[in-house]
């Protein structure tokens, strides 16, 4: 696949690297410098390479959208032209300081995505990292077949929470697992899986 990062911080730099030594093409875009682009491109081996964010999106199969929310609106004005595409968000919708949610309950941050790029298709996955189970959910089979096969490509199980909507249910579940990683004693390198107790499914 040929897989458009838009924002190569925490998340994309370390997603598009794993990708990349998957054997998918990669273009990295959206940092303060082209130097970071062009050394993780570099680090990444494979068929990494550095672009803008246009570039990246251009022959895209798929792209991951990495960035704040606050900077959602800038990096897709610069990528242009999105219809049709596969955007897989981890973006959560966190206010300035990252202490709150500013989209919940009668919406979420992906669902609002959405409405800002009608002609793409989103899907919302990766966003409940650091864990060894990823919840991804969409209202397009086609991307959430795609957004299946880039997780377990990071070495996780998918599982399909569900159409667009059920990310009001991801992204407050998502400040659990900070809470637990990030202000707990125990730090960041936690994991969780799902069982099923009864003789269904
Ligand atoms: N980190 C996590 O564990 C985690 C977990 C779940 C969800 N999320 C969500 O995933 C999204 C990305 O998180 P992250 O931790 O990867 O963020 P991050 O490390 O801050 O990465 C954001 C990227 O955007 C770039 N950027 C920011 N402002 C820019 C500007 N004005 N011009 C050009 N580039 C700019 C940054 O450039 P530089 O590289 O130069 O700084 C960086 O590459 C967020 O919505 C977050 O809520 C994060």
């Amino acid at each position: 696949m040929r897989i458009g990062i838009l924002g190569s911080g925490l998340m994309g730099a370390k997603l598009g690297t794993i990708w990349a030594r998957a054997g998918h093409a990669v273009v990295f875009s959206y940092a303060h410098s082209e130097q970071k682009l062009k050394r993780l491109a570099r680090n990444a081996k494979g068929k990494a390479q550095a672009g803008t964010p246009r570039e990246a999106t251009q022959e895209a199969d798929a792209l991951l959208l990495a960035v704040h929310w606050s900077r959602v609106d800038d990096v897709l004005q610069q990528a242009g032209d999105v219809s049709g595409k596969t955007i897989v968000s981890c973006s959560l919708p966190m206010n300035a300081d990252d202490t709150g949610l500013v989209i919940a309950h009668t919406s979420s941050g992906a669902e609002e995505l959405a409405k800002k790029v009608p002609k793409a298709r989103v899907v919302s996955a990766f966003g409940t990292v650091p864990s060894e189970v990823l919840f991804y959910c969409g209202d397009d089979a086609r991307s959430k077949k795609t957004a299946a096969t880039l997780i377990r490509d990071v070495g996780f199980d998918p599982v399909d929470a569900g159409p667009l909507r059920i990310a009001r249910y991801t992204e407050p579940f998502t400040l659990l697992i900070a809470q637990l990683a990030y202000e707990g004693d125990a730090g960041p390198e936690l994991a969780y899986r799902f069982e099923r107790f009864g003789r269904k499914g």
